[in-house]
């Protein structure tokens, strides 16, 4: 359950009996975190995991807050970008975490955005075969939906996510200033994941966004509390009712399998963020199910002109460079986690704020759509 106190603090819950948690959300968070992190460590000792950029703005704050509550801590700084999250960076950062010194009954702290948080959770999730760890994001899109519900992981040429572990956090700290000094670009791509809470079950949410998210965008603090704290209170439901995705979960997968596969042809690269393949797939989750006859005409174009006002890129040719053709693409989604007997399951939608899933579509019907989408402009 969500609780709001006078200082602008967020709570919300994740209850998953022994494994719950809490999120805090607030302005200024990372300054507390020492006193916040005390009392969940086991010794006055943790591991800091971040990237260069959260390190050249935020890490110095992080450690201070440390120190000033007593603890002790090593920083271990990786590269930025969804490259990290590889085999040989998780293998890296194992090694590092053990020549620290990090015993089994320690916790570490991911702080970073998506690609951060997913590595350094998964480290923790084998490493000594399983230590715990505390997520303070720092970008939008981790705030909203990768720091919440345990999902850890990695890339392989084969695809997104497909080496991972569930691991949830302890704890979860947003501090919805580190939010500033995020880049354009990168707040739109997270942007996408808050949008996609309004359109897969909350129709009234996308109304609200439609209205505000501009404000939201241009750094308004009561927008941005407002949309984060929606948003992670439709994830720990969700998470709440189907840790491990066996069914409903699958509903935060809306935009993924189109948006993953464009990730994975475009090489994890710079062409595309993840938030951005998102919000293409969206749009095509949206076209599909018009496409299907599941949602209204026009629907799509609603969803459409709502990402492109936040800034974010809403069909493939957008993306830079070439792609692969249809059938390329489709062998790429073939490895999507949700895949059953070889056949794809798409999230698909009946109206904004009402997505489902849909098993079992044959592969000429998406084929016949990816191509005509190609051909859409
Ligand atoms: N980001 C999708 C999920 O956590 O299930």
């Amino acid at each position: 359950m969500p609780q709001t106190d006078s200082l602008r603090r967020d709570s919300v819950s994740v209850d998953l009996g022994k494994r719950a948690y809490t999120i805090e959300i607030g302005e200024g968070l990372l300054e507390e975190a020492g006193a916040l992190i005390a009392p969940l460590l086991n010794r006055p000792f943790t591991v800091i995991v971040t990237d260069e950029n959260v390190a050249r703005f935020h890490l110095k704050t992080l450690e201070t807050a440390l120190a000033g509550a007593g603890i002790k801590y090593a920083s271990i700084v990786l590269p930025a970008g969804e490259k990290t999250k590889s085999f040989a960076m998780l293998a890296d950062l194992c090694e590092q975490l053990l020549a620290a010194g990090v015993e089994r009954r320690d916790r570490i702290i991911a702080f970073g955005g998506g690609v951060i948080g997913d590595l350094a959770g998964f480290a923790a999730a084998i490493l000594r075969r399983g230590i715990d760890f505390i997520q303070i994001p720092t970008s939008l899109l981790a705030q909203v939906d990768s720091s919440v519900g345990g999902k850890t992981g990695i890339n392989t040429s084969h695809g997104k996510n497909l080496i991972g572990a569930f691991l949830q956090p302890v704890k979860v700290l947003a501090d919805t200033k580190l939010l500033a000094t995020l880049p354009r670009r990168e707040l739109a791509a997270g942007y996408a994941e808050v949008a996609k809470y309004g359109l897969l079950g909350d129709a009234a949410f996308f109304e609200w966004l439609e209205s505000n998210a501009e404000l939201l965008l241009r750094g308004d603090a009561q927008a941005r509390a407002h949309a984060i704290l929606r948003s992670c209170s439709a994830k720990a439901r969700i998470v709440a009712e189907d840790e491990t995705e066996q069914g409903v979960r699958a509903l935060l997968n809306l935009g993924h399998t189109f948006g993953h596969a464009l990730e994975s042809a475009t090489g994890y690269s710079n062409r595309l963020l993840h938030g951005e393949g998102v919000a293409i797939g969206m749009v095509q989750a949206f076209r599909f199910s018009e496409r299907l006859k599941h949602c209204k005409p026009g629907t799509a174009d609603r969803v459409a002109k709502h990402l492109k006002s936040a800034g974010l890129p809403i069909h493939m040719s957008e993306i830079e460079g070439s792609l692969p053709p249809p059938a390329d693409l489709l062998n790429i989604m073939r490895q999507d986690k949700k895949a059953e007997g070889g056949k794809l399951t798409f999230i698909l939608a009946r109206a904004i704020g009402e997505a489902f899933i849909a098993r079992n579509i044959p592969d000429s019907e998406a084929v016949s759509f990816l191509q005509e989408d190609f051909e859409r402009k």
